[in-house]
């Protein structure tokens, strides 16, 4: 994401930067003075990085000039780390409240198994870091007021747009709040449990809250769709679940059972899902034969892309600033006009294809779309 603060204090500050350092970029002189200061994008610095669990931390970042953002719980930012000399973006759920003085952004990474960004998060980035931002979005957030009865189910790292949600009603109602709120979260094990203690004290401090930890390695997985035989189902945990809105976030597998639950229930309008990730499956697989030569015309640079990786992976790979939100089709932070030739979308295969001939664009979605062939895209 490209966006950069817009108060009219930035916007004087920019224009007077750029008047005293032409022909050199003001961004030079700017970060002589503290890399934190960009006229061209939003940056940060870690402050410190905090073992959480097994194989996950947390992150503490400080915002520099321009951050002018407040989130809601259960929004994420953009976070851009320079790993062997490249940029290399992901989403973080934040997991804290808004900090009083707005200098705080907190998020927790469990570092994927050969995880290019999140290993080194994790177990390689040093405090003092600086990192690229992208401002807090996305609708996974709980209405207010809240409602009657609510559901908070989770597995594994998708604990964290959650705790974020915990923390924020912690914060507002104080200890003994009544909200009725019933929390599920599955974990492996006591090892790689994310905020085990603290959602214990949680449970303490809140009569009204019900907070269920599970460890699947000795449990098993909660069944959603399924029978008893499967294992624990999540009616016998939550008996009245069809009665409260539910906020979930975990691995796909989980979120696709909840979908057809609530569906099959004829309540999908109660479930909120955030997913960490967009399906690609056999679509992309059928791109690794095809790819092409990517042209971003703006930039005027050109990119070699095999047919599995995003038009937006690709052009952050060569270096240009490309827009996005989510990463996975669905908030079209990312669109841009296709001028020539072929796209995928590597969740179902569609092509998009415009003619050398034609005049006019397609608009696609370069978070979830491949080369197919060689392409021009208006970036
Ligand atoms: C809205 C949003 C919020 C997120 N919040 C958090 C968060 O709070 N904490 C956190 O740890 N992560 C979060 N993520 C996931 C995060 O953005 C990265 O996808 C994750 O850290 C893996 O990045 P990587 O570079 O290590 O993996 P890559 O090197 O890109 O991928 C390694 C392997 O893992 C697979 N993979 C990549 N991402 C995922 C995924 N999310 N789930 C399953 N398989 C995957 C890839 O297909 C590949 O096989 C969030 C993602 C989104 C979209
Ligand atoms: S970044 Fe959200 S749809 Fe592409």
């Amino acid at each position: 994401m490209t966006a950069i603060g817009d108060s009219p204090l930035a916007r004087r500050v920019r224009a007077a930067a750029t008047r005293f350092t032409t022909p050199l970029l003001p961004d030079d002189y700017l970060s002589l003075v503290n890399p934190l200061w960009s006229a061209r994008e939003l940056r940060g610095r870690i402050v410190s990085v905090t073992p959480e669990a097994e194989d996950a931390a947390t992150l503490v970042v400080e915002p520099g000039w321009g951050w002018t953002f407040e989130h809601s719980a259960g929004q994420y930012i953009g976070i851009g780390v320079q790993i062997d000399g490249r940029f290399v973006w992901r989403s973080y759920s934040l997991t804290t409240p808004p900090s009083r003085d707005g200098r705080r952004l907190v998020v927790t990474v469990r570092a994927m198994p050969d995880g290019f960004a999140s290993h080194h998060l994790v177990h390689g980035v040093e405090p003092g870091t600086v990192v690229r931002l992208a401002p807090p979005q996305g609708e996974f957030v709980l209405p207010e007021p809240l409602p009657g009865k609510v559901l908070l189910l989770s597995a594994g790292s998708g604990i964290t747009p959650i705790m974020a949600m915990l923390r924020t009603l912690d914060r507002r109602h104080g200890s003994g709040s009544l909200a009725d709120v019933t929390v599920v979260h599955s974990a492996p094990d006591a090892d790689r449990a994310l905020f085990a203690e603290e959602l214990d004290l949680l449970g303490r401090r809140h009569p009204g809250w019900r907070i269920v930890q599970r460890h699947t390695s000795a449990a098993g997985r909660l069944v959603l769709t399924g029978s008893g035989a499967d294992g624990e189902m999540l009616e016998d945990v939550v008996p009245d679940w069809r009665e409260r809105e539910t906020w979930a976030c975990g691995p796909a597998a989980m979120l696709d059972d909840a979908e057809k639950l609530w569906a099959d229930a004829g309540n999908a309008d109660a479930l909120h899902l955030e997913r960490f990730a967009a399906s690609f499956g056999a679509a992309a697989q059928e791109g690794m034969t095809q790819g092409g030569t990517i042209t971003f015309a703006r930039s005027g640079r050109t990119v070699e892309s095999d047919g599995a990786t995003t038009v937006l992976q690709a052009g952050e790979e060569a270096g240009i600033p490309m827009p996005f939100g989510c990463r996975m089709g669905i908030c079209h932070t990312c669109v841009a006009p296709l001028r020539t030739g072929a796209v995928r979308d590597l969740r179902d295969g569609t092509e998009h294809r415009v003619a050398d001939t034609d005049q006019s664009s397609q608009t696609v979605q370069t978070c979830v779309t491949a080369a197919a062939g060689d392409c021009t895209v208006d970036l």
